[in-house]
């Protein structure tokens, strides 16, 4: 079917299109922005591979070298464009108090009016005609296997075919999606724009994006609006904005968990499986962890990827908790990956990845900071520019942009869990909650119970990455990692995640249980103790133990922690001293930290549940003893 909707433009919606209410948005939001063509994904191989040529023409795209990088490509972005934008990030619940503190508020008819229908003094909406001269792509997308009952669809209308392209990758998408939703089936709405519309023969740039940038959640209607950004999160609209933002509140509402977690299977010598869920703030290893290959030491044991930065987990009709993956591809931080830090990753990335903001080689391939212990002697740098070690000693300048990333399909992960896309999801065993910490926090600590573990994961704090624009190494509060996340009050969400356990163990269900981690902890040369990496297998092997019930462990005022001989460490090094440096316990460090966790607490005192200040009492209790 071939609708006119408006002069001069189509909305070309294919004759499988059978959701009035989704050709109905899609013609209006044609007319709000004035786009000027209208083209809905199919989800093919063959509609990717024509927009990454429209992308390569365009200046977007890269092609890289086919015999060394086959069928992948490289972006570079403004330099303004580089990261997601937290600052300009917006919960437009009705109340202010449901978006809570940690968020940016406006009145959703404020937000209304600056977004879309124009204000009183005259000002224009933003979208209003900010697609002129540019194609408006329709990309329906699933965020979970497809028809599952813990899946949600959305459909993301977008003027990049950057975002189209990426969202192949990062989702289900295309016409199976459309199937799937029907005649009547529920989507969430996300319009995106990079806010900058081309007047008749204006030339375009390689990287179409605005200075003022807005990404705009309303809970109530579930919609999302996002505009002036092509990058990442700020742009792909399944990933932070629609599967945490979106996701949390539908959670709330639904009785289920939208989470900033990996989850990963963890297979014993004899055969158990485990799975884990584990939440790191931004940039602190993540993928990493999910792709985990197990030392030599510890032959037998094996490590699967289910996902590797969010997770949607809801009560199964077994009492237990399962998660799923809603995403389907990865993008993940490049700089610092290589075959000693992610072989798995390394594989991942051999073909079929779209490079956002690495370097370029000479021989037409990409090039991050740590790929290699030698650097090449040129490349091109993320901005374009001529790059060797000798510029780099002396300016300082990075050929990647240190948030430069990949995008890659789950399936090119030779380490994919066998259940990664089953729609039941994978039942989990164990929480691990994990900050960027150089002192204070031990290498890891078992919650004595829920609350206990609510606790730590509420008052977890990190030192601020990259992933943020403007994060600089010092140490945030980030309860969960979900602090840029969050689509509602976090202290609504604390008591959503108590009273979501005190449901399930009041059924008789196994909670999962709740660890702490910190891989980061430096000696007083300033260098990390702990080796990281393939070694933190050793605390996952320490960590099901005591889901199983075999590894012991003692208590310290925080939990249980494993004693030097609880720890496996075959094939691997590592002094009583050493592990002393990474578990001890400074008194003072806790009091002051504790002190910290006030300071959360006043901030957050909304709604504060009364068993995170009871908890903290408790521990300023033990530690005092
Ligand atoms: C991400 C992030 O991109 O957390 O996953 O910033
Ligand atoms: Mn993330």
């Amino acid at each position: 079917m071939n609708r006119p909707v408006l002069e001069g433009v189509r909305l070309n919606a294919p004759a499988y299109v059978r959701h009035a209410k989704l050709v109905d948005w899609v013609a209006r939001m044609a007319a709000l922005t004035e786009a000027s063509d209208v083209y809905w994904c199919d989800g093919s191989d063959a509609e990717y591979d024509r927009l990454c040529e429209v992308l390569v023409a365009a200046g977007t795209f890269k092609r890289l070298n086919p015999a060394l990088r086959p069928n992948s490509y490289l972006a570079c972005s403004s330099p303004s464009d580089v990261a997601r934008v937290e600052d300009r990030t917006f919960i437009c619940s009705e109340r202010q108090e449901d978006a809570g503190p940690t968020n940016n508020w406006m009145a959703p008819a404020e937000m209304r009016a600056l977004l879309q229908t124009g204000r009183a003094d005259g000002t224009p909406g933003l979208f209003q005609g900010c697609m002129r001269g540019r194609t408006m792509y329709v990309v329906p997308f699933s965020m979970g296997p497809l028809g599952s009952p813990i899946a949600h669809i959305g459909v993301e209308l977008s003027d990049s075919a950057y975002v189209a392209v990426n969202m192949k990758i990062m989702t289900r998408m295309g016409r199976a999606v459309l199937d799937v939703l029907g005649g009547d089936g529920a989507f969430v709405p996300c319009m995106h724009s990079v806010g900058a519309p081309l007047e008749p023969g204006q030339a375009d740039v390689a990287w179409p994006c605005n200075p003022t940038k807005y990404i705009v959640h309303y809970p109530e209607t579930q919609e999302i609006w996002s505009y002036g950004s092509g990058y990442g999160g700020n742009a792909l609209l399944g990933k932070k904005c629609f599967a945490l933002r979106i996701a949390s509140t539908m959670g709330r509402d639904q009785g289920w968990l939208a989470e900033h977690m990996l989850v990963l299977g963890v297979t014993s010598p004899a055969g158990r499986k485990y799975h884990v869920a584990a939440a790191f703030p931004s940039a602190c290893g993540k993928t990493n962890f999910a792709m985990l290959i197990p030392p030599s030491g510890m032959h037998g044991w094996k490590v699967t990827t289910i996902g590797d930065d969010i997770a949607w987990i809801k009560p199964q009709t077994d009492g237990r908790l399962h998660a799923i993956n809603p995403e389907a591809g990865y993008f993940g931080v490049a700089p610092g990956t290589n075959d000693k830090t992610n072989p798995n990753c390394m594989a991942s990335l051999k073909r079929d990845v779209i490079f956002t903001n690495v370097a370029l080689t000479d021989d037409g391939d990409v090039w991050w900071e740590g790929m290699t212990d030698t650097p090449p002697a040129h490349l091109i740098d993320w901005q374009g520019k001529d790059w060797t070690p000798e510029i780099a000693a002396k300016t300082g300048a990075k050929a990647a942009h240190p948030n430069s990333r990949f995008t890659v399909a789950a399936t090119n992960n030779p380490a994919l869990d066998p259940e990664w896309d089953n729609p039941a999801g994978v039942p989990l065993d164990a929480f691990i909650f994990g900050g960027r910490r150089s002192t204070t926090v031990p290498l890891v600590t078992e919650a004595r119970n829920w609350i206990e573990g609510v606790y730590m994961a509420a008052t977890m704090g990190s030192e601020t990455t990259a992933a943020m624009v403007g994060g600089n190494g010092a140490v945030r509060r980030d309860p969960f990692a979900m602090l840029p996340f969050m689509g509602y009050n976090m202290s609504d969400y604390f008591q959503h995640w108590l009273d979501l356990g005190e449901r399930l163990e009041r059924a008789g269900a196994a909670l999962p249980k709740i660890f702490c981690v910190n891989w980061f902890r430096k000696g007083p040369d300033g260098k990390f103790v702990w080796p990281g990496y393939g070694e933190n297998m050793r605390v996952l092997e320490w960590m099901v133990g005591r889901v199983a019930g075999s590894a012991q462990g003692r208590h310290n005022p925080f939990g249980i922690t494993p004693r030097y001989e609880d720890i496996n460490w075959d094939g691997l090094a590592f002094s009583p001293a050493q592990f002393e440096q990474v578990t001890s316990i400074d008194r003072a460090a806790w009091l002051a930290e504790l002190g910290m966790h006030g300071a959360l607490f006043e901030q957050l005192s909304h709604h504060l549940p009364a068993a995170m200040t009871a908890t903290k009492a408790d521990m300023e209790a033990r530690l005092a003893a």
